[in-house]
């Protein structure tokens, strides 16, 4: 068969394709985004569709027993839906420096046999890391080098349970003229190792790298990809991480793990809400919430600092909240209570590198802000829970006695029974 080469344009930033190139992308309207891409049409086209296509009755296709691989780290499992589905394929994204290696290290290490293509790190530098773990590797075949092609070899050779990628931006496929990282070749080793997964029957987990935006780089066509993606979140002062799946076939998403950074790597933390709770929480300011992270309650630390404003504009700053909603939430108390936040910055900052984003931490917010404006505290192990509404009213939350269940195991008492920041204020001592 003849090889007929076209040419499309690929959108480094979102990843659709087009016949033609445009200088902001008709899909997600970023300026310059469009790559040159050649195909071939009859590898591209003859090449990956030429497979037999088979049709059964849904009711004669044999499923069979899954046997997912447990690694042992129970956070992990978890966040994973109960372990890694042979065949599978994973993606795991994250800020550089966060603990992905460190992560996926340990995982390699529970295998049966792991093979860990590094492209990014030298051999000594993996086994340096590993040594500092208490790794001693004997199940961990590491293979350097950028070249993804050279994996089928490997497989024979080692016929491992679990590939490794680390990362998806620093390999390439052979076959295509582009250098590693860009978005042609994200997409094909991509598109390559998922082949790989469900022919073989091995599973795989990619890393990769996000970008400033928090995305991962040539975003879309990974995440389209694959069957599961993980995002390992962090500060990076802070020693916490949190494991987050966004997306994962073979179990419930926005389940969440939270382990540790330790020197000998990443330990589980069984007891999550004792990590972000500081140890003296009854000052000023300082309020518990209860949050739910994935299926799970969490008790946190929120802090305000309140203080008048010296010159010009109120300043608020946050971290680990978001900013537009500090900004209503100080608009509905300065509204609803004499209290004038106009002449106030207010810095709010949740405990331990934790971020929430769920309305449910609303009051706690409104709270450690009145509790640093009047310098009065709410006394000690107290917990507020619920969602404020524009016109001050306080709303029920999903899963309370949840809530009250975790507040209770670690000593503290949600505070309930409070109908708007009125009857907020009444509690302050
Ligand atoms: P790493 O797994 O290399 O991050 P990534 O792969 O996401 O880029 O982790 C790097 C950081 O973790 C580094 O700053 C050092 C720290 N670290 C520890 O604190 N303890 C350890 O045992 C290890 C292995 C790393
Ligand atoms: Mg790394």
């Amino acid at each position: 068969m003849s090889k007929k080469t076209s040419t499309i344009w690929l959108c480094e930033q979102c990843g659709n394709e087009f016949s033609t190139w445009a200088g902001k992308c008709p899909a997600c309207g970023e300026w310059n985004s469009l790559k040159e891409l050649k195909v071939e049409s009859s590898k591209s086209k003859a090449g990956r569709n030429s497979e037999k296509i088979e049709t059964k009755k849904m009711a004669d296709v044999e499923i069979g027993k899954v046997e997912r691989m447990m690694t042992g780290i129970g956070e992990f499992d978890r966040v994973m839906g109960g372990g890694i589905v042979p065949g599978s394929i994973t993606l795991l994204g994250g800020e550089p420096g966060i603990g992905k290696s460190t992560l996926i290290l340990d995982v390699a290490n529970r295998m049966k046999r792991a093979l860990y293509l590094s492209a990014e790190e030298s051999m000594s530098q993996i086994t340096m890391r590993a040594k500092r773990m208490g790794i001693d590797g004997k199940n961990i075949t590491l293979v350097s080098g950028p070249e993804i092609s050279a994996l089928d070899r490997e497989i024979e050779k080692i016929d491992p349970d679990l590939i490794i990628i680390d990362s998806i931006q620093t390999v390439f496929h052979n076959s295509y003229d582009a250098t590693p990282g860009s978005i042609v070749q994200v997409r094909e080793c991509g598109i390559y190792l998922q082949q790989l997964a469900k022919k073989s029957g091995r599973s795989i987990i990619i890393i990769g790298h996000v970008t400033k935006e928090g995305n991962l780089a040539g975003p879309r066509i990974l995440e389209h990809l694959v069957d599961t993606v993980l995002y390992l979140e962090g500060e990076g002062f802070s020693e916490a991480r949190i494991l987050r799946d966004i997306k994962n076939r073979f179990g419930a998403t926005n389940e969440v793990g939270i382990f540790s950074m330790q020197e000998k790597g990443l330990t589980e933390v069984k007891n999550p809400s004792e990590l972000f709770l500081s140890e003296k929480n009854d000052s000023p300011g300082s309020v518990v919430t209860v949050a739910l992270e994935g299926t799970r309650p969490i008790l946190i630390e929120i802090q305000a600092l309140v203080a008048p404003t010296h010159f010009g504009y109120p300043k608020r700053t946050s971290s680990g909240f978001d900013l537009n909603r500090l900004n209503l939430l100080a608009a509905v108390i300065s509204k609803k209570t004499h209290f004038d936040l106009s002449n106030h910055d207010i810095y709010l900052n949740i405990v331990g590198g934790m971020k929430v984003n769920e309305p449910a931490v609303d009051l706690a917010v409104v709270a450690s802000i009145i509790s640093s404006y009047k310098n009065k505290s709410f006394g000690p192990n107290s917990v507020f829970v619920g969602e404020v509404g524009l016109l001050g009213e306080v709303r029920k939350v999903i899963r309370q006695a949840d809530r009250e269940k975790e507040a209770k195991n670690l000593g503290y008492k949600i505070i309930d029974g409070i109908k708007d920041i009125g009857e907020l204020i009444k509690q302050l001592n």
